[in-house]
């Protein structure tokens, strides 16, 4: 029976990085659930779509065709109708736009039958905002993983000085707090820790502490 890690928590709480490094340690495949909304976003946004009308958004889902593939280093690539846009998704725009249309239904029945998909075959540490709740249930170990928002956007504001671009720190606060509200607010699967899930609190750890602390959960389980 392939094993499942689900980790859940909100934008900028180091996610991908910890779900990265645990899948590799673990031998596991790391599947990046919001690589596949940025893309659903990425589309509209390149389609000349409005990611708040809904139901154009819900209409089109039928042309999208989503795949995830691996590249030598096992870093997962996701590809639009064909193309490969693993970096055209890492954008601010993006992310907000992730995050308008993931809130529709469709769009989730879509992509979380992918996700479930993936998941049947291989051992996995899945991420995202509804892997506990929705997509793996069943998860062996399930980690609600998140940090301050001060902290959150700290972080945030590091990587994009890091990139060379200038950014306002109570800017990037502002934009988090927005996400967060509307991540766990929305009305199709909200971002929320399920009672089985343990709370990792990354605040004051580095990253390797992080990494240590959820396979010594996985390990325990
Ligand atoms: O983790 P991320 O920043 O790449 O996700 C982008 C947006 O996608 C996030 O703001 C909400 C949405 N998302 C979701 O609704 N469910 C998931 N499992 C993953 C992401």
């Amino acid at each position: 029976m392939p094993y499942s890690i689900a980790i859940d928590g909100p934008a900028g709480a180091g996610k991908s990085t910890i779900a990265k490094a645990v899948s590799k340690e673990l031998g596991y495949v790391y599947i990046d659930t919001g690589a596949m909304y940025r893309t659903v976003g990425l589309y509209c946004l390149l389609n000349g779509i409005s990611i708040t009308d809904e139901d154009t958004v819900v209409d089109r889902i039928k042309d999208i065709d989503i795949s995830i593939a691996y590249d030598d280093e096992g870093v997962q690539q996701v590809f639009l109708n064909g193309e490969n846009v693993s970096t055209k998704i890492r954008t601010q725009e993006v992310g907000e736009a992730a995050s308008t249309v993931s809130q529709y239904q469709p769009v989730r029945d879509k992509l979380v039958s992918l996700q479930q998909k993936l998941a049947s075959t291989t051992s996995v540490v899945m991420d995202g905002r509804d892997i506990g709740s929705k997509v793996l249930p069943n998860a062996d170990t399930k980690i609600y993983l998140t940090a301050s928002v001060k902290e959150r956007a700290r972080r945030r504001a590091n990587e994009l000085r890091e990139k060379g671009e200038t950014c306002d720190i109570e800017e990037v606060e502002k934009e988090i707090e927005e996400r967060d509200y509307r991540d766990m607010h929305r009305e199709n699967s909200p971002l929320v820790q399920v009672p089985d899930a343990v709370l990792v609190d990354s605040s004051n750890l580095t990253i390797d502490e992080t990494i240590d602390k959820i396979l010594d959960i996985a390990m325990h389980r």
